[in-house]
C-alpha cells in the first residue's frame, strides 16, 4: 500500500488548478444511463472513485471512451468522457462494486426509470456513520417503484408504464436521495416536485445537465425542485463544475502553512460559508478573475466556532480540514458535526501529531497548541486523510501517512499540486 511522506514547515506559494468536482462527476456519469444517445462530460477528474464507477457503468452496458491519455503530466484540465448507453445489458449493480463506493447506489433511480427494474446492492463507502438509504427508497416509492430488500440487495420494479411523477417531501436533507430521485424523475411520466431537496452545487450541476438532455427543471439551486419528466432524453455536452471541497482543502492548507496561493478555476460562491469562516481566522481570501487567492503571512490563526450544515452551511466534507487548521490556533475552537455521527476519526490521528482535542458527543473542542510534530499516522476516510496532510504540512519534522488509497478516491494529483507550491511531499510506492 502506498504511503505519503511529508516534511512540514514549508510555506505554500504559487498556483493550484482546481479539478472537476468528484461529487458532481459521479452522478453526471450515472446520468448517461438515462439516454441511448451520447453524453459527453468534460473536466472529469481522474480519481479512483471515477474509475470504479466507470467499471460499474460498463457492466450495465455503457460504452465509455476517454479522450487523450490518462494521467499524463501537463496542465490539469480534466478529462473528457464520452458515454453511450444505447443498450442496457444488465440492471444489476453487484455488491463487490457498490460496497466500495456509496455513490454507485445512485444508479438505482436511472436504471429503474429507464429499464423499469433494477437490483442494486446496499452501499458501502467511507465508514463515517450508518448512512442508511431509507430516504432514497421513500422517494422512489413515491414515484411508484415497488421495492423489496433481500439479502443485502434492493430489488425494485415499476408498475406497467414506468415511474410517474409525484410529490416527494424529504423529512431530512439528503444529497444522495435528492440525486437519486432527480435522476429517476427525469424519465418519469409527468411532474415531480421535491421539497426539502438538498441544494448542494453538485445537484444544480446535474440538474443543468438534465436540462441540456431535454428535461424541464425549475427551482435549480433551491430546496424545491420541479421536474417535468420526459419519455426519452437526448445526448448532451456538459462540463463538470470545479470541486469546492478540493478548493476549501487547499485554502485551509495555505492558511495552515502560511503563504500566498491562487486556486485557479475555483468558484467562491460554491463555498462562501467555509471561506467566511476561513477569513475569520485571520486569513485573507480574495476573489480574483481566475479563481480565489488565499494569503496568510505571519499573523497567528484565530480560533473559531463552527457547525456543519447542509449547503449553503459549512460543509461536513471540510470539517476535518478545518479541525487540522485549528490545532495550532491562538485559543480554543469548537467544531460541531451535525451531518454524520461518526466523523471524528481524524481526531486520534491528529493527536499523534500533538493536537489537543476533546470530543463530547457531536462536538470537538480544540485547544490550539504551539506547534505540531511529525509522526506516523493512518488515513481513515477520504476527508479525514486530507486533514492529516494539512496537519503534516504544519508539523515540524516528518510525517508518514499510511493507507493513502483513501486520498486517491477523491483528490486528483494531490502531491503534485502541493509540491508545485513548495510543499515537501512525496509518495512512497508499495512497489
Ligand atoms: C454526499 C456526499 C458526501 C457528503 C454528504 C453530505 C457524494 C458522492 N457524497 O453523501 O461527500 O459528505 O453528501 O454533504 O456526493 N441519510 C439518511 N437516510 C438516507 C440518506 C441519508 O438518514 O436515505 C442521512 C445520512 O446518514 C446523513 C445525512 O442524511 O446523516 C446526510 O447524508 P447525505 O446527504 O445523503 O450524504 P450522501 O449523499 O451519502
Amino acid at each position: 500500500m502506498d504511503r505519503i511522506k511529508i516534511t512540514g514547515g514549508a510555506k505554500l506559494n504559487g498556483m493550484i488548478p482546481i479539478s472537476g468536482a468528484k461529487n458532481a462527476a459521479l452522478p453526471l456519469l450515472i446520468a448517461s444511463l438515462l439516454t441511448a444517445d451520447r453524453l459527453t462530460l468534460k473536466n472529469v477528474p481522474n480519481l479512483a472513485d471515477v474509475n470504479l464507477l466507470a467499471r460499474i457503468l460498463r457492466n450495465h452496458g455503457v460504452d465509455l471512451a476517454v479522450d487523450g491519455k490518462r494521467a499524463t503530466p501537463g496542465p490539469l484540465l480534466g478529462e473528457t468522457f464520452h458515454l453511450s448507453a444505447r443498450d442496457i445489458v444488465d440492471t444489476t449493480a453487484p455488491y463487490e462494486m457498490v460496497s466500495r463506493m456509496r455513490a454507485s447506489f445512485w444508479v438505482l433511480g436511472p436504471l429503474l426509470a429507464r429499464c423499469h427494474q433494477a437490483k442494486v446492492s446496499l452501499p458501502g463507502g467511507c465508514a463515517i456513520g450508518t448512512r442508511p438509504v431509507d430516504l432514497h427508497l421513500v422517494g422512489l416509492k413515491a414515484l411508484g417503484a415497488e421495492i423489496d430488500i433481500d439479502r443485502g440487495y434492493v430489488l425494485a420494479k415499476t408498475p406497467a408504464g414506468g415511474l410517474r411523477g409525484a410529490k416527494v417531501i424529504f423529512p431530512k436533507v439528503s444529497v444522495g436521495a435528492t440525486m437519486n430521485v432527480l435522476l429517476a424523475a427525469a424519465l418519469a411520466r409527468g411532474e415531480t416536485v421535491m421539497e426539502n431537496a438538498a441544494r448542494e452545487p453538485e445537484i444544480g450541476d446535474v440538474a443543468e445537465c438534465l436540462v441540456k438532455m431535454g428535461c424541464l427543471i425549475e427551482g435549480i439551486g433551491t430546496s424545491t425542485l420541479r421536474i417535468q419528466g420526459r419519455d426519452r432524453l437526448e445526448g448532451a455536452v456538459h462540463t463538470v463544475l470545479p470541486d469546492r471541497i478540493e478548493t476549501g482543502t487547499f485554502a485551509f492548507a495555505v492558511a495552515a502553512t502560511g503563504g500566498d496561493v491562487v486556486l485557479t478555476g475555483a468558484k467562491a460562491v460554491h463555498l462562501q460559508t467555509a471561506l467566511d469562516a476561513l477569513a475569520s481566522t485571520g486569513t485573507q481570501v480574495i476573489e480574483t478573475e481566475s479563481g480565489i487567492r488565499v494569503v496568510r503571512n505571519g499573523a497567528g490563526i484565530n480560533p473559531i466556532t463552527v457547525e456543519t450544515q447542509p449547503f449553503p452551511g459549512f460543509p461536513t466534507d471540510l470539517q476535518a480540514q478545518m479541525m487540522a487548521l485549528m490545532t495550532t490556533a491562538k485559543g480554543t475552537s469548537v467544531i460541531r458535526e451535525t451531518i454524520f455521527e461518526n466523523r471524528f476519526m481524524h481526531v486520534q490521528e491528529l493527536a499523534r501529531l500533538g493536537a489537543d482535542i476533546q470530543l463530547s458527543g457531536d462536538t470537538a473542542i480544540i485547544k490550539g497548541v504551539r506547534g505540531l510534530t511529525g509522526a506516523p499516522v493512518m488515513a481513515t476516510d477520504l476527508r479525514a486523510s486530507v486533514s492529516l496532510v494539512i496537519a503534516a504540512l504544519m508539523a515540524e519534522g516528518e510525517t508518514t501517512i499510511n493507507r493513502v488509497y483513501h486520498l486517491d478516491r477523491g483528490f486528483e494529483q494531490l502531491e503534485r499540486k502541493l509540491s508545485g507550491c513548495g510543499a515537501q511531499i512525496e509518495r512512497i510506492s508499495a512497489g
